[in-house]
């Protein structure tokens, strides 16, 4: 096989080409192969901001990075004996070096076996043609970028291939068709048809890639523009039903009486990605694809009604926790706002749709809190009729909505409240010990300041505990 050499100009900042030269200063002294490869070679012909330095030397790749250091005294240098790779860390940017490989893989494991290898050894190794690019650092072709597999004509048609037979590449490491779906959410290239093929029908091998980097994979998929290109194409190689079952789930519509319903997959598809143009945030980006994640466990159709979801919200937050812990996701506060989101996101629809009182307002700014902001771009982006008008109306009274949140906001400053009167001031109030009884109480001030029943001070809190605490025929200690 013939490697394709051409000179392209390719942006470089100064401190690219300051690494660069020096790598190649030693590529020379050492006499040694020496290319830039991967991610990077591949990112800067497209245009794209690339951070990381992928080295490839033909031999020893950590004794060349252990050669080269001194050359870059303001790094670190790391070596994973292991995987045969070494990291030189800057402040910037990493510079990976790692020696040509050759790897043959068995069909039970993704474990490779690995030898030294040539370039073209190396390169036919990696997933695409667009990611087996590389450029030389060598005297005699420096600058030059190297196509063995027409990586640079896929680049151009913006087609994803592999260099090899899809079923080997895909056998050898199946996370790369999920990588294949995530190069076609952005920079939303196509997969080549014969490669999609070989996804459908490899798409059993991903069940012996671990949870975390499917996890991984799937986050990088959310963090795209439009993540729904790739949710579909998940979706159409029947990836997503092993992964994801509970999504697929939502797929189709049912029609009964001649009654149907949305089709809940691709709605929740269209939030997604509504809630993608309005934030940058993972997590507001999760809450999108669990709002609804409950819908078919809920669905009822109800005669002369039609088909009705009730407690969604409240299941899909339940559910929400089990997909986290099955994704290996965090369980922390992460979790706590997606449930959050699932929970809450009917309460500014229902707002939006009724004579919007004080207490209805403080009632969301208190269970909302400070992500207020995030619940209602969620509850924005769950609008998707088809009719522009009633859309348009829709996020009318949204701005209604978000204007009465904001005055009640400033009046009352409920978002990060806590009622004025404590279980601590409740039991001492009565001498009594922790009990239901102080929690009841604790609650009911909530709620008759929610309601604005009472005011927000502590004097008319005071004054409600004492009558509420009649009830349960309770003295005040000093009346006692
Ligand atoms: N690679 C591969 N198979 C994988 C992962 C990576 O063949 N499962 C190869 C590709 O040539 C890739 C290079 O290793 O370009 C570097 O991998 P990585 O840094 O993980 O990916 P990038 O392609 O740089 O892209 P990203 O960082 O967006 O994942």
């Amino acid at each position: 096989m013939t490697i394709k050499k051409q000179l392209i100009q390719l942006p470089v900042s100064d401190d690219e080409g300051k690494s660069i030269s020096i790598i190649a200063h030693f590529a020379k002294e050492l006499n040694i192969e020496t290319y830039l490869v991967g991610g990077h070679v591949r990112d800067k012909i497209l245009g794209r901001v690339s951070k990381d330095i992928d080295v490839v030397v033909v031999g020893n790749g950590i004794e060349f990075a252990e050669k080269i250091a001194p050359g870059f005294p303001e790094c670190s240098l790391a070596v994973y004996k292991n995987f045969g790779t070494a990291l030189l860390k800057r402040n910037d940017f990493d510079i990976e070096i790692v020696g040509a490989r050759k790897e043959s893989y068995r069909s039970d494991s993704r474990k490779p076996i690995v030898e030294n290898g040539s370039l073209l050894d190396d390169l036919s190794r990696r997933d695409f043609t667009m990611n087996a690019l590389a450029i030389s650092l060598n005297e005699s072709d420096y600058g030059m970028v190297l196509d063995a597999f027409n990586g640079l004509k896929d680049i151009e048609i913006k087609t994803i291939r592999t260099p090899l037979d899809p079923d080997v590449t895909f056998s050898d490491d199946p996370l790369r068709m999920m990588r294949a779906i995530r190069f076609a959410t952005q920079p939303n290239f196509r997969i080549h048809p014969q490669t999609f093929s070989s996804i459908q029908k490899n798409k059993g091998r991903i069940s012996i890639i671990s949870q975390e980097r499917i996890s991984d994979e799937l986050n990088k998929i959310l963090q795209c523009t439009k993540p729904s290109i790739g949710f579909d194409l998940l979706f159409k190689s029947g990836i997503l039903e092993i992964i994801f079952p509970e999504f697929v789930k939502l797929y189709g519509v049912e029609l009964l009486e001649g009654k149907g319903h949305k089709d809940n997959f691709y709605h929740t598809l269209q939030v997604l990605d509504n809630v993608c143009d309005r934030s940058n945030d993972l997590w507001l980006r999760w809450a999108a694809v669990m709002h609804d994640i409950a819908k078919p466990d809920t669905k009822r159709f109800e005669k002369g009604k039609g088909w009705t979801f009730h407690g969604h919200e409240v299941v899909g937050a339940r559910k929400a926790e089990r997909i986290f812990r099955r994704f290996h996701l965090p369980l922390n506060e992460k979790l706590k706002f997606v449930q959050k989101m699932v929970l809450l996101h009917l309460r500014p629809i229902v707002l939006s749709k009724e004579q919007v009182t004080d207490s209805a307002i403080r009632r969301l700014l208190f269970d909302a809190g400070d992500d207020i902001e995030s619940l209602m771009m969620l509850c924005e982006s769950d609008i998707t009729s088809k009719n522009e008008n009633k859309v348009k109306r829709y996020l009318e009274n949204f701005n209604l909505v978000r204007e009465k949140l904001k005055e009640v906001e400033e009046k009352d400053k409920m978002r990060n409240w806590q009622p004025p009167i404590t279980g601590e001031i409740i039991m001492k109030t009565f001498g009594k010990p922790p009990s239901k009884e102080i929690g009841i109480i604790k609650d009911a001030v909530r709620e008759a300041i929610l309601d604005g029943v009472i005011k927000n001070n502590f004097e008319d809190s005071f004054n409600f505990i004492l009558i509420e605490a009649k009830k349960s025929n309770w003295l005040p200690v000093n009346e006692k």
